[in-house]
């Protein structure tokens, strides 16, 4: 065997400390190795393609052309080590820590509540950093920019922010400098009674107490690196990996020789196209060429006539160098500058713009690039160099489609692209619509330019170019060539529009879907430019005065103006504590997160953060491509061949029980969705085990019926559980009797739970007694357990599950994690070793399953003045192949489906429809947020017909007195209609609802809408044996305290509120106490942390302890009243009074008689109501949210930070369910919609810029600890506010455009929904296809 050829030693720095890598391997990443090898855990993996920004670090280089450093963040997901040579990275770790010194950033976004679960903090944390180690004190615009790449599903991004705020510019001065208004004054008049109570507190930190920043603090760039960037070798490094060879010149020349050499390696600068394609298409490059070093990649030269750009300039760097040009040059030259600027703001996250380099974007020629139809229209050119010598090639169409003739040479690079300036009467522009406004790649882009004859409106020369429309960009020459010598007015609008859609056309099953959609933007677009344009020659004639252009109306004026990006701001009102309350009593105080600054600094240990444990496996599943088949054979013999692979675990390993009959851990002979569980492959690494699924041979037998869709399991009656139905009043009598009926429909798509840490479990077998130690991110551990015991067939008290914390869960780490915890126990037996399984994102969307998809039907029967006398709703959820929690969350949706509203007439259907898909499964809120939609659908479909608004008919039909729900169970509407008129009172709703209205005759383009939601929620299980809850309390002989309960953290603060009630209990700061995790072993049997009763019910059992062991000790402390706790701990030993105690809490008696609809299933209600205001653009679909006001009713919050955190941020994911975020499935059943790219979760920018949220002053009730409620659920589902805000958005353009009212609802209300319901000119010019034409590229199946 010959040896490998040897490698060049890799020098970087991490944290200070020099790196000497003797054999990198170029496939590995930097998060790999800093998590596996430096075993530096705060960098967190959550998505592994660079969209998330949970792998935050930063990278500092000596800048060869600046001669400055340069520091920058990156997604260490995508970054091979082998580009590090000569950088210094700085991870969390590197910036301080809870022993030595906490840095300002990780202590600011700690204590400002900015980390709930904190599995996304590290990141947020080093994304701040870096902006603060290039600006001490940023503008707020730059900390915007600067956490775009960073996604948080916990927190709402407002805490997170403020914690930024404290640095910038503006911060000491409030709101004041953006609105006139101070802090105080946001949020509406002041005539309401939050505010006229003066124990309502706003402020939830101390700003006064942080620690100053200091950068003479910060780690030096190390002078060992500077030496060598002063010294440049110039030398070739190269570094061999198991596959793959990186080699990195040192000279232009060199790298010339290798590209002649091996022309077909890829030259990697960025790798964030590079990386994503090679990991999702598991292609090899065997040869990778790294130009980094190469200085003339990186140079920039202006002339006179325009700007040539190194092709190795980050996209970061290309949109300082286009800032500073437009700052230098008249407007007239800088047209294609500032297009491109345009779109420098909004592509990708700042990290990936860091990363990302102008060579590589152009030479990916992806067909959604955001720069490349600008580079094109704006006449761009390449220049290429190879060893022959130099070229110049024109960056145009044949280019980006890969033509031979206009491409590269295999021997050629792209050494630098040069873009010219604009010139007077030319005019450039560019646009771009996606999901949401930021981080989110473009449905389609466009590059407009057009020149007219001087001083005339004549077209000289016209270029459009189109992104997302095609495999590549394209252009429309045909259509520009015809409208030379056109004047640039109406006409030729109308003309340019019917020719671009020839020319731009767009099949049916074109991929990524959309398809009207997209069509209707190429010439929505065309319109906006045409708009622009005569906007333009507006300014121009008055100067020039020669030619007359025709008027633009003010009211079209609105189609011009984009949305910009603000920060949101707002205020956070809660009820401060009793003055008399003692100072050490934590109860009803903002205390930070008892994890906060851990979470800040990485301190925090989430289960993947578990040094590996001696002869640890890795696991890799292996999932069904079939969506309904029978499995013919299962061939693991080449994968067992492959190295380091150990076994294959299928369902003949499992010793006990295979799942359930109807849903198994491991498929046997049938599969019945894509991404079942199949086997397992084990294998000492996770490469080892990645690639050994590939080898994996499965043969199928396709299987019929296959449904995917409601409709489908409708008509093939294929449910999952028996209806569930509730009625009450005499329904038909009523719609014959009312004044008008209206009959719809509602659609609500799925949501993935997006939980940042995905599923993820460590079985340890231990040598005696078949026992074993399971480390699992999950909200039920007691499942784990009872699961992993029936599949090995061992008892329960053999098995031991820990969650120290869980980087969130919202439901989805409740029953699923059991199936992986019992697959990976099912190896640890059969292998004898401990293993690990972590999933990837995309497997772990592909498996899970998510929120059920709802379809609905209502017929609701009312009375002209808007009183609903009847209402008849049926729904069916999607719930996928198996029954999970399909038939509660069915129950819980008829249940709660009158929300707020009498209506004595009322008959509530619901069935789980059995489809070929994941299992969904509990996702908060279970079921209310997608069934209540329906009914609120009904409200405004009622104000529809009536001439009424939505907001009258809401309040009319309202509960007002003591009274019973459509279960029979009695309760007081007293608090909803507080939190009702409060939200009205303090969001001005009815002076805003004028203003909405006069906006709304003012603009034609842009339109705004507002709407007011109240609700009313059920916490807890309707089941008795739920509501229960055991703690275990220790004091030590020093009087330390040791909490353990049965509640798990998943970020919502429960090991928090726990130290607070044990504090107030036992009379003692919270310093003295602790809790380490939650175990089987200590506290057994509990159930699932979810349905927001977890403070509730754990809350009780802790006070039941701590009250316990008080009462112990009193004699004691009667003796010695003025003796210390450790006096009287050290007392009590002494006389042998036991110092742990269990506590108990037997809680409420749930009970529902399905036959007779009635009972009392729910312990108590939480009130609320909020109220949206958004701005529409129905031109592209796109809104803004403008404003939300919130109004909660927590009671006694035990920890209003706490809770206002669960209110924002619920309220936000909630706001994504209804906005945003879209599963896509293919029509045989895949889910294409499986990472951050495809799947949009809210980012920061889509926050609303005025965010108020308050906690009414408190109500009452007896039920719970303190009287405070459980928040958890319940703002989901206030996030619909905005989409009501948009419907009524919408509402108002079709009125005017005298478009007849639909009434089918669909959720997510996405720009795509919004632009086709808005009905114009264009969309009626758009070619539509007949379905039964064409195989569509996916499928609804709500
Ligand atoms: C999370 C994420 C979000 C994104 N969002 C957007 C978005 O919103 N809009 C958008 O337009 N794009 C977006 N992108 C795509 C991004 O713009 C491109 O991936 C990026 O510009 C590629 O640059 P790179 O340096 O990383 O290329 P690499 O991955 O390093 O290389 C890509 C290709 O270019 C070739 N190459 C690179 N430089 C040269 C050269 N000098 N000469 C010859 N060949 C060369 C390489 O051989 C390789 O084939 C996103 C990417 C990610 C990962
Ligand atoms: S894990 Fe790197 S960006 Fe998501
Ligand atoms: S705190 Fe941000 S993801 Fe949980």
């Amino acid at each position: 065997m010959s040896c490998p050829p040897k490698s060049d030693d890799l020098v970087f720095f991490v944290n200070g400390r020099k790196v000497i890598e003797r054999n990198a391997d170029p496939e590995v990443t930097l998060l790999n190795f800093l998590r596996k090898n430096l075993r530096l855990t705060g960098t967190k993996y959550a998505c592994g393609r660079g969209g998330c920004g949970a792998c935050t670090v930063m990278v500092s280089k000596h800048d060869p052309v600046s001669a400055k450093i340069r520091h920058f963040s990156i997604t260490a997901c995508l970054v091979p080590i082998c580009s590090l040579y000569g950088a210094a990275v700085t991870t969390v770790e590197g910036i301080g820590s809870i022993n030595t010194r906490l840095h300002p950033v990780q202590e600011r976004i700690a204590r400002s509540h900015g980390t709930q679960c904190g599995f996304c903090t590290p990141g947020m944390v080093m994304s701040m950093y870096t902006l603060l180690r290039n600006h001490l004190q940023p503008s707020e615009e730059q900390l915007m920019e600067a956490l775009g790449g960073n996604l948080c599903r916990c927190t709402g991004y407002r805490p997170i922010l403020e914690s930024g705020r404290t640095f910038c510019v503006e911060s000491t001065d409030c709101q004041k400098k953006r609105t006139g208004k101070c802090c105080s004054d946001l949020g509406g008049n002041d005539s309401s009674s939050l505010s006229r109570e003066s124990d309502i507190c706003t402020d939830l930190f101390v700003e006064e107490e942080f620690q100053p920043l200091d950068p003479t603090q910060e780690l030096i760039f190390p002078p060992e690196l500077l030496r060598m960037a002063k010294n440049p070798e110039k030398q070739t490094l190269t570094f061999h990996g198991e596959r793959v060879t990186w080699i990195s010149p040192g000279t232009l020349k060199d790298l010339l020789e290798l590209k002649a050499k091996h022309p077909e390696a890829p030259l990697i600068l960025g790798n964030t196209s590079l990386g994503p394609a090679m990991k999702s298409q598991g292609r090899v490059h065997p040869i990778l060429l790294s130009p980094a070093r190469i200085s003339e990649l990186s140079m920039v030269f202006k002339t006179s006539d325009g700007l040539t750009i190194g092709a190795g300039c980050s996209l970061a760097q290309v949109k300082d160098i286009l800032a500073e040009q437009v700052s230098e040059l008249p407007e007239e030259k800088t047209q294609t500058y500032r297009a491109l600027l345009k779109h420098l703001k909004s592509l990708a996250g700042q990290q990936i713009r860091n990363m990302a380099s102008l060579g590589g974007h152009v030479i990916s020629r992806h067909c959604y690039s955001d720069l490349n139809p600008i580079l094109v229209v704006g006449n761009a050119t390449l220049n290429l160099i190879s060893e022959e010598g130099t070229r110049q090639i024109p960056l145009n169409d044949h280019f980006l489609a890969g033509l031979a003739s206009a491409d590269l040479k295999p021997e050629e690079i792209l050494e630098s692209v040069y873009i010219p300036h604009s010139q007077k009467w030319e005019f450039v522009s560019a646009f771009r619509q996606a999901q949401c406004q930021q981080n989110a790649l473009a449905d389609v882009s466009a590059g407009m330019r057009v020149i007219l004859e001087e001083a005339t409106d004549t077209i000289k020369e016209l270029s459009l170019s189109y992104g997302g429309v095609g495999e590549a960009t394209i252009g429309a020459h045909k259509s520009c060539q015809q409208l030379i010598g056109r004047p640039w007015n109406e006409p030729m609008l109308e003309e340019a529009c019917r020719l671009l859609l020839e020319e731009v056309s767009l099949p049916g099953w074109a991929p990524g879907g959309r398809v009207e959609f997209k069509r209707t933007l190429v010439v929505s677009f065309f319109f906006k430019f045409y708009l622009e344009v005569l906007q333009e020659l507006k300014k121009l004639a008055k100067v020039s005065d020669s030619h007359h252009y025709p008027e633009i109306s003010d009211r079209f004026l609105s189609a011009l103006e984009d949305f910009p990006v603000t920060g949101p701001r707002g205020v956070q009102r809660y009820q401060s504590v009793d003055s008399h309350q003692s100072l050490q009593d934590p109860v009803g105080r903002p205390i930070m997160h008892l994890s906060g600054l851990k979470h800040a600094t990485g301190e925090a240990i989430f289960c993947d953060d578990i040094p590996m444990v001696d002869r640890e496996l890795f696991m890799v599943l292996v999932t069904s491509t079939k969506a309904h088949a029978k499995i013919i054979s299962i061939d693991l013999s080449e994968a067992l061949e492959l190295p380091g692979v150990v076994d294959v675990i299928t369902a003949e390993d499992i010793p006990g029980t295979n799942g359930a009959e109807d849903d198994k851990l491991l498929a046997v002979d049938e599969v019945l969705c894509v991404g079942q569980i199949i086997c397992a492959v084990v294998a000492e690494t996770d490469v080892q085990a990645k690639r050994a699924i590939e080898k994996i041979q499965i043969t199928y037998k396709d299987l019929e019926p296959i449904i995917f869709t409601i409709k489908d399991a409708i008509k093939h009656n294929s449910f999952l559980c028996p209806e569930k139905k509730l009625e009450q009043g005499n329904i038909e009598e009523a719609f014959e009797k009312v004044d008008q009926i209206v009959e719809g429909e509602v659609h609500v798509g799925g949501q993935e739970h997006f939980y940042m840490e995905t599923q993820r479990v460590i079985v340890i077998p231990k040598a005696e007694d078949k026992e074993l130690d399971i480390y699992v991110s999950t909200q039920d551990p007691a499942h784990v357990q009872k699961t992993v015991s029936s599949t090995l067939n061992i008892p329960i008290n053999r098995i031991t599950c820990h969650v120290k914390r869980v980087g969130g869960g919202f439901g989805g780490k409740v029953g699923r994690p059991a199936v992986f915890g019992a697959i990976a126990a099912v190896g640890a037996i059969k292998t004898g070793r401990p293993i690990r399984l972590v999933l990837d994102r995309e497997d772990d969307m592909l498996i899970t399953g998510g929120r059920h998809p709802l379809f609905g039907k209502y017929k609701v029967g009312f009375m002209n003045n808007g009183r609903i006398k009847a209402l008849d709703i049926e729904c069916f959820i999607n719930g996928g192949c198996t029954l999970d929690d399909s038939e509660q969350v069915t129950e819980f949706l008829i249940l709660k489906l009158e929300n707020a509203y009498k209506i004595h007439n009322l008959r509530f259907r619901g069935r789980a429809c059995m489809t070929n898909l994941p299992s969904n499964t509990a996702f908060r809120g279970f079921g209310f947020p997608q069934g209540t939609l329906i009914t609120e659908s009904c409200i405004t479909a009622v104000a529809a017909k009536c001439g009424l608004l939505p907001e009258e008919i809401r309040e009319k039909n309202m509960y007002k007195t003591i009274d019973k729900t459509i279960y029979k169970q009695a309760f007081s509407p007293e608090t909803l209609i507080r939190c009702w008129n409060e939200c009205l009172d303090k969001s001005s709703f009815h002076s805003r609802r004028i203003q909405v209205e006069e906006f709304n005759k003012k603009n034609y383009w842009k339109k705004k809408g507002i709407a007011i939601i109240p609700m009313k929620f059920s916490v807890g299980f309707a089941a008795t044996s739920y509501h229960q809850a055991a703690a275990l309390v220790h004091i030590y002989t020093d009087g330390s305290v040791l909490v353990t309960h049965g509640g798990n953290e998943l970020g919502q603060g429960i090991h928090t509120k726990m130290l607070q009630v044990a504090s107030r209990e036992l009379k003692l700061p919270m310093s003295y106490m602790h809790i380490c995790e939650t175990s089987t072993a200590t506290v057994p049997n509990t159930i699932a942390t979810a349905a927001s009763i977890g403070s509730d019910i754990n809350g009780k059992a802790v006070q039941n302890a701590c009250q316990i062991l008080l009462k112990r000790l009193e004699p004691i402390i009667k003796k010695n009243p003025g003796g210390t706790w450790e006096d009287w701990i050290e007392a009590a030993f002494e006389q042998r009074i036991s110092l742990s105690a269990t506590g108990y809490f037997r809680g409420y008696k749930a009970d529902m008689d399905w036959e007779k609809g009635e009972g009392d299933p729910f312990p108590y209600y939480v009130y609320g109501a909020a109220c949206s205001e958004v701005e529409i653009d129905c031109l592209t679909g796109a809104h803004k949210k403008i404003r939300t006001d919130i109004i909660m009713d927590a009671c006694c919050s035990l920890n209003p930070a706490i809770d206002i955190g669960q209110v924002e941020g619920s309220f936000i994911q909630g706001m994504g369910l209804y906005t945003t975020e879209e599963l896509k499935y293919s029509p045989e059943g895949v889910l294409y919609s499986r990472g951050p790219d495809e799947y949009k979760i809210p980012t920061i920018t889509d926050v609303p810029e005025e965010f108020n949220v308050s906690l009414l002053p408190s109500s009452q009730t007896p039920l719970t600890i303190y009287s405070s409620k459980g928040l958890g659920e319940s703002g989901m589902f206030l996030g619909s506010s905005v989409f009501f805000a948009i419907t009524d958005a919408v509402a108002a353009a079709c009125k005017e455009r005298d478009i007849v009212e639909d009434f089918i609802v669909k959720s997510p209300a996405t720009p795509e929904q919004v632009r086709m319901a808005c009905a114009d000119r264009f969309t009626e010019m758009i070619p539509r296809d007949d379905p039964k034409t064409f195989k569509p590229w996916s499928i609804p199946i709500a």
